[in-house]
């Protein structure tokens, strides 16, 4: 057996508040930024533009990203990198941002090695800036983008896609909406707690995960109640961070298969089908020995200490159903209007969708379609 194990980090993190200033003395002085409308229009942008400016840095905006990036919109993104040859790109945006400037990376580097002369293009210096604590994007080596055609995601797995750093300014997120916040910070919770059970955890990847649970325990109820909190709202995006390195060495499990093929039928924003999902799947992972263990630790770090090995499942799901009621989430999917006979009609395919969803492969517990199925029709 082979017990040579890995482990590691990339990219450099600039952290808390006023970490934007970094990018005064950066080096750069052609920057791309790959951005999306509402950053324009709600200014956000300017953050990141006036220290540009500032500095005499020369920049084009490309901001026709979208949400679930589509290969037509990474196509424009290549052609504004290969015509304006930046040394940097700086991504500033949520998750389908960066996840756009991943994919535009990623094929402007199978460009260069592939299809042109190595000197026509340079890889630009890639800069991670999110505007949302959730997708830990900045810190993962995947990408999903749409196929316009016929409508089929494309996962992209490689380490190339990797930014080179990232800035985790707590000014970008503090105007984001209370909905938002605690969905998104629901689905770093739900990072940290698939990736700590996955069947690839590691040492490593369990601490990072560990820590995150206890940053979103102490932080997230507080957030939602004061967002304008610069505090609060910089250890959620730590959280977030940490939750990416855990996940992208470690995995995920069936909460993100169920929230992905939920997500996509009936157009639900990830972080919210995940705190739908995740209570129940706690207790479906439950049934084994080795996931209840490590229910312990995670409920050591949301302060609930000494709890009976059985009682572990039930009470965490009880923790994060009551987490939900307080952050004003919906507790089943009949709460969010959908309609019965809709639901009913499609749960099979829905279980066939998450079976072969990627993060099933991690799970602490083996499932069958009709495992999938039977859970999917218990959150209604
Ligand atoms: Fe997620």
């Amino acid at each position: 057996m082979n017990n040579n194990r890995y482990f590691y980090i990339t990219p450099k993190i600039s952290y808390g508040e006023e970490s934007l200033s970094s990018l005064k003395n950066f080096g750069f002085t052609k920057v791309c930024i790959a951005t999306d409308k509402f950053m324009i229009e709600s200014k956000l942008i300017n953050k990141v533009t006036n220290i540009l400016d500032e500095n005499n840095i020369d920049y084009h905006i490309f901001d026709e990203i979208t949400p679930d990036p589509s290969t037509e919109v990474i196509q424009t993104g290549l052609s504004h990198i290969v015509n304006l040859k930046p040394n940097a790109l700086i991504a500033v945006g949520g998750g389908s941002v960066i996840d756009a400037a991943k994919a535009i990376m990623y094929f402007c580097i199978q460009l260069k090695k592939n299809f042109i002369e190595e000197n026509k293009i340079d890889k630009p210096y890639f800069i991670a800036i999110p505007t949302t604590a959730g997708t830990g994007s900045e810190v993962t080596n995947f990408s999903v983008i749409t196929d316009s055609k016929n409508k089929t995601k494309i996962p992209l797995v490689d380490d190339i896609m990797l930014p080179d750093e990232a800035i985790l300014d707590p000014i970008l997120t503090i105007t984001v909406p209370p909905n938002v916040t605690s969905f998104t910070a629901m689905d770093v919770l739900t990072h940290a707690i698939e990736s700590y059970i996955s069947i690839n955890q590691n040492i490593f990847s369990q601490m990072y995960a560990l820590k995150a649970i206890k940053l979103i325990s102490s932080n997230l109820l507080k957030c939602y109640h004061n967002l304008g909190n610069l505090e609060y709202r910089n250890n959620l995006q730590i959280a977030s961070c940490m939750a990416g390195i855990s996940f992208n060495s470690a995995g995920l499990g069936i909460t993100h298969s169920i929230s992905h093929s939920l997500g996509s039928a009936f157009h639900l924003p990830h972080g919210l089908c995940n705190a739908i999902v995740l209570p129940y799947i706690i207790e479906f992972n439950g049934n084994d020995m080795n996931t209840c263990k490590k229910y312990i630790n995670i409920l050591d770090a949301m302060g609930a200490y000494n709890v009976e090995l059985e009682k572990a499942p039930i009470i965490l799901k009880s923790i994060i159903l009551e987490l939900n009621r307080k952050l004003n989430i919906p507790l089943n999917l009949k709460a969010l209007n959908i309609n019965k006979n809709e639901f009913e009609s499609i749960t099979k395919t829905l279980a066939i969708i998450a079976y072969k969803d990627i993060c099933t492969s991690t799970n602490p517990v083996k499932v069958t379609v009709n495992d999938l199925e039977s859970l999917i029709k218990s959150l209604y």
